[in-house]
């Protein structure tokens, strides 16, 4: 889609649309620099409340994953000419209201139209620093990969559709979708590290990629240290399949080698397409402890996942993963 958007021109516009970065960055004086984004999408769970907190805290992720600062943010709903919805979309707003207000930002203003299937979510802008603009560019050779969340959100959401998911299951995965990666990109800036991304719709292996392509790397990956939802491995095992992550196969299969040994399950859950998942931190090696011990200490997950190299591999693929 992006693809479509005319060149930019503008040599304030830091961060524009060509490397598919998280966000925008818009330079206004060589002090202030604003980062933007926005996002929007139909309910992931079924309750209400959670809904509008989970759009919220994704929607704050890409201003996080840029190494930026969020500070106000606009509704965007849309919702189903219904007196019966009215309570609920209430509530979804409730949770983006309460989940904003978690992450101190304001909510100043917003859109609702009517739509036959609701949707919700928010635009954001916030500040950065000129110097730590944490865009696809700028992984280096000798980073270790860091991610901060579990993977397997799509193919939980789609078990909870056709029913297949205990009360448990659903509970994890709603509480990791509605983690905000507030305090993970705070904790990355302070260490210092080369950049970042948050891993959505593309899954863990497209946004890997579109970093690794912007910036010119490979990366090897072990496809055992990925911290995986135990609910999606049983569920992709017994065929359970977004078709967002069916796609994402087919799409990345050219850029990855597969190593013997990695089980198929795992290469559909490293592709599988997220809602609000973790950041994915690419950290130069002598700094990766010190990162780890950080995020460790306030119960993030910070699973070293792999390493990225300059190195062509010899099959000319810019991904490899093995066990
Ligand atoms: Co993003
Ligand atoms: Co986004």
């Amino acid at each position: 889609m992006l693809g479509q958007l005319p060149d930019i021109t503008d040599p304030n516009v830091l961060v524009g649309h060509a490397n598919s970065d998280d966000a925008g960055v818009y330079r206004i004086t060589d002090d202030i620099v604003v980062v933007l984004t926005a996002d929007f999408f139909t309910p992931i769970v079924d309750d209400p409340y959670w809904f509008g907190a989970i759009a919220a805290a994704n929607a704050l992720s890409d201003v996080y994953a840029m190494g930026g600062k969020p500070l106000v943010s606009l509704n965007i709903a849309m919702f189903p000419n219904n007196p019966e919805f009215f309570p609920s979309l209430k509530k979804i707003m409730q949770g983006g209201i309460d989940k904003m207000s978690e992450a101190g930002v304001s909510i100043i203003g917003g859109h609702t139209i009517r739509d036959k299937e609701p949707k919700y979510g928010f635009a954001v802008m916030g500040v950065i620093h000129p110097a730590k603009i944490l865009d696809n560019s700028k992984a280096q050779a000798g980073d270790a990969l860091i991610l901060t969340k579990k993977i397997g959100t799509g193919i939980i959401a789609t078990g909870v559709k056709a029913g297949k998911c205990s009360d448990a299951v659903i509970e994890e995965f709603t509480a990791s979708m509605a983690a905000l990666n507030k305090r993970a990109s705070e904790i990355m800036l302070e260490i210092g590290v080369s950049t970042a991304t948050d891993i959505t719709g593309f899954g863990l292996i497209g946004h890997l990629h579109e970093v690794l392509s912007a910036s010119k790397c490979r990366a090897q990956i072990y496809s055992g240290r990925v911290p995986y939802f135990e609910g999606a491995i049983r569920l992709a095992d017994a065929g359970v399949v977004p078709g967002g992550t069916k796609t994402n196969i087919k799409n990345y299969e050219p850029y990855v080698t597969w190593g013997k040994g990695v089980p198929e399950v795992e290469k559909i859950l490293m592709n599988d397409a997220q809602t609000s998942g973790g950041l994915l931190i690419f950290v130069p090696s002598e700094k990766k402890d010190k990162l780890i011990n950080a995020l460790e200490k306030e119960n993030i997950i910070a699973a070293h996942i792999g390493d990225v190299t300059d190195k062509p591999f010899e099959d000319g693929k810019r991904i490899h993963v093995g066990k």
